[in-house]
């Protein structure tokens, strides 16, 4: 239904409703599906207060319609009772002439123009000269879990419609802008958010945040949020490992996984982005994502639009670790492309770290032997196998077979290994050209580039303009050719450098800087038409590493590589980091050689497969020199990983005992959805003599239930009962004995049929 400004009254007196002080029906509201006639839908609006009101999994989100016309936000936090008046929004008081009535409001989309002095949502520019754009309610529209509110200028026939998605289970709240320029004149967007979201004023707001470098991703922040900004973004064209498009705000200054208020967000972009967190002189505190405005200019044609990505948020009262929780289950469950229908992620190999660009037919196959001998279901090429790639200075773009290297093609090589009972995955970086190639001595205006001016290279090669239609459609047919002609189940989609003189000549110098939306636009739309056409294949996200994990991308994906960095005891670390962000559920780690080429570090293979199993399991290492008894030990680790891998990939993480900032000792607990098994992984970087390992107390079962235990590695302190109740393990909890470096120790808790 919608619903317009001049409607108001007479659509509230003919309905004669007063939703927040009297009655607690629906307003204006699609009920939920199949939901009956007395539960509240998720999404109400409130004609009396000009309310807009979500509630959904344990959070209510409240916005409303100033007296000056704003959209402010009202409230966001734990879940309120259905009938809870929240009252209309007010227009701030502010705090003196140079802080004027409305100037510092909370605001959910400002426009800059007007007395605006927060961060604005939307600054742009006409071509008249004027820069002064003032955004007031207009109409609405709710559909079931999905609210449409309109914004239009004071003056200019200018729309932006605010976009509301409510995940019922997490409460999670996805938000982005839609810019509509009806004006006969063109405008030019020098800066759009997706959205702002507004918390309760505060002065004891503590931000965490991720990031990083290449083989050095997912480093978790802290840092107290004072008056000033804080700004985490990419500049780089693509999401970047120096920060990640997530945050997490804790109230009360203290860290904990398990109590205490976090309100927390990702931005689902994969191109320069832009996060920033204010503390205003009333001391609210603003969180704005969307473009990096840096760079930045989107010119709107009279009758065009622009579509911002979403900017998902979600609160939750219980613990930095519910957080994760929620952003966990809200990427299985609502973001991944196959979404509930998403499958384990296989146990994988991959040549890499093995035999890096030497890849041919009768090498592969003896990997592939060996893989399948050790109970891997995908055997995955990495990058050598086409054009003139012996190394990584030519190659790139030439995107067919290497003849010296697999004289018959792919075909004898995908036989063998699907012969052997296991998927076919291949290596690509299709966004990708190097300068000593067919394809770049053909088309040297594909690259991003400015005329007549250098182009830097990184790792020997330039960022193909996917803003191009036809370099869009050439890696795409590309792509799809490949994917048509072999029975290809995988890709390992890398990415392996930023964009510099990210220039597009052939288009209008007004139209250039479009390349940041085009190029990734035109990214999603590829992998989107590819998924289309061929179902059956899985992709991976991977750029070096964890340069482009974010929501964006991994709603077309269906796992991504968090890092290059595979030493087991770095790993610790860089897992935990993700998994702030990000569900283990489509964390890839592989288990490879020892010692590890990143760091020369020693490690057992039980280290290195308990830190691997924390994830989806794969295998990179020269598996050809593995001994027998290696052999036997991956066997039995790849049949333990099958068993708990459900658990791992699908149920609920708790961080037990944090690697954080290098510490010795982790802990890692995932408890499967249905409750039935619980998976406990416990690592020691360092011992110091006769140290005790601290006790682990479990999270998560059931206090009633019962449950035995079984070692997948290490052992229990004397007396460990081997069956006992969940309130058990949770309070009193489980000593094991781990002792000097390197060590680990993993346990399978079942639970008992009553
Ligand atoms: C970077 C990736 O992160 C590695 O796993 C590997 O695929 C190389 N690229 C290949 O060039």
């Amino acid at each position: 239904m919608r619903h317009s400004r001049g409607k108001r009254c007479a659509a509230v007196l003919a309905l004669g409703l007063l939703f927040g002080t009297v009655a607690p029906l629906p307003l204006a509201a699609a009920p939920a599906a199949s939901k009956a006639a007395s539960v509240a839908p998720r999404i109400r609006y409130d004609a009396a207060h000009q309310l807009f009101r979500i509630d959904a999994g344990q959070v209510t989100y409240a916005f409303g319609v100033d007296a000056d016309g704003m959209l402010q936000t009202v409230y966001w936090g734990a879940r309120l009772a259905t009938d809870d008046p929240l009252g209309a929004a007010r227009v701030s008081p502010g705090h003196s002439s140079f802080d004027s009535p409305g100037s510092t409001s909370p605001q959910e989309y400002a426009g800059w123009g007007g007395r605006i002095t927060i961060e604005p949502d939307l600054k742009a520019h006409f071509a008249d000269g004027n820069r002064d754009l003032v955004l007031h309610y207009a109409s609405h529209r709710i559909d079931g879990d999905a609210l449409d509110v309109e914004l239009r200028d004071i003056r200019l026939d200018v729309s932006v419609w605010l976009r509301y998605t409510v995940d019922p289970v997490t409460g999670i709240i996805g938000r982005s802008a839609r810019i509509e320029n009806h004006t006969a004149q063109a405008m030019t967007v020098d800066q759009a958010s997706a959205a702002s979201w507004n918390l309760p004023a505060g002065d004891d707001y503590s931000l965490r945040y991720l990031t990083g470098s290449w083989a050095r991703e997912w480093r978790l922040q802290t840092r107290a949020i004072v008056p000033g900004a804080t700004e985490l973004g990419s500049r780089r064209g693509t999401t970047g490992d120096q920060n990640n498009p997530w945050f997490a705000i804790e109230r009360g200054g203290q860290w904990n996984e398990e109590h205490g208020e976090v309100w927390f967000g990702a931005l689902a972009w994969s191109g320069s982005w832009h996060i920033r967190v204010d503390q205003d002189v009333l001391h609210q505190v603003r969180v704005t994502g969307g473009y990096n405005p840096f760079d930045f200019a989107y010119r709107l044609a009279p009758g065009q639009t622009l579509q911002t990505p979403v900017f998902y948020a979600g609160y939750t009262s219980d613990g930095i670790g519910e957080a994760s929780r929620l952003m966990h289950r809200f990427e299985m469950n609502t973001v991944l492309p196959q979404r509930a229908d998403t499958k384990l992620r296989p146990v994988l190999y991959n040549s890499w770290e093995a035999t890096e660009f030497k890849v041919d037919e009768a090498g592969q196959e003896k990997l592939a032997e060996a893989a399948a001998k050790l109970g891997v279901e995908r055997f995955v090429v990495d990058d050598g196998w086409f054009g003139a790639r012996n190394s990584d200075h030519a190659g790139l773009g030439d995107w067919t077979v290497n003849r010296e290297k697999f004289p018959h093609g792919l075909k004898p090589l995908i036989d063998k290994v699907q012969g052997l009972g296991m998927s076919f995955g291949l290596w690509v970086e299709p966004e990708m050209i190097n300068p000593d190639s067919d394809l770049y001595r053909a088309h040297p205006d594909w690259a991003l580039h400015f005329n007549d001016r250098p182009r830097s290279e990184g790792r020997n090669q330039l960022v193909l303009n996917l803003a191009r239609k036809d370099v869009a459609d050439y890696v795409y047919g590309v792509l799809d050719r490949l994917l048509s002609e072999n029975k290809i189940q995988f890709l390992k989609w890398d990415y392996n450098r930023n964009w510099t003189e990210p220039g597009w000549p052939d288009v209008a110098p007004e139209e250039q800087q479009k390349v940041y939306v085009a190029f990734i636009d035109n990214l999603y739309d590829i992998i989107r038409r590819l998924r289309a056409k061929h179902p059956g294949v899985e992709i991976e996200s991977c750029s070096g590493g964890g340069a482009r994990v974010d929501l964006g991308i991994m709603g077309l994906t269906d796992e991504v590589w968090p890092s290059d960095n595979t030493d087991p005891s770095d790993r610790l670390s860089i897992q935990d980091g993700f998994t702030y962000a990000y569900a283990p559920g489509v964390m890839m780690a592989w288990v490879t050689g020892s010692p590890n080429w990143v760091n020369n570090r020693k490690s057992s293979l039980d280290f290195r497969f308990l830190s691997s199993m924390q994830g989806g399991l794969g295998i990179g290492a020269n598996i050809l020199e593995w001994t027998p008894e290696e052999n036997a030990t991956a066997q039995r680790y790849v049949a333990e990983y099958k068993r708990i891998r459900s658990t791992v990939q699908r149920g609920r993480l708790y961080r037990l005992l944090s690697p954080r900032d290098e510490a010795r000792q982790s802990a890692t607990e995932s408890v499967s959805s249905d409750g039935t098994q619980a998976v406990l992984f416990a690592f020691q970087r360092q011992g110091y003599e006769a140290e005790r390992y601290p006790t682990l107390r479990l999270r998560g079962l059931d206090p009633k239930a019962r449950y035995r235990y079984r070692l997948i590695h290490g052992e229990a302190a004397e007396g460990t009962p081997v069956e006992a109740s969940g309130a058990y393990w949770m309070n009193q909890g489980i000593d094991l004995k781990i002792q000097g470096d390197l060590q680990a120790a993993g346990v399978v808790f079942e639970r008992v049929r009553a």
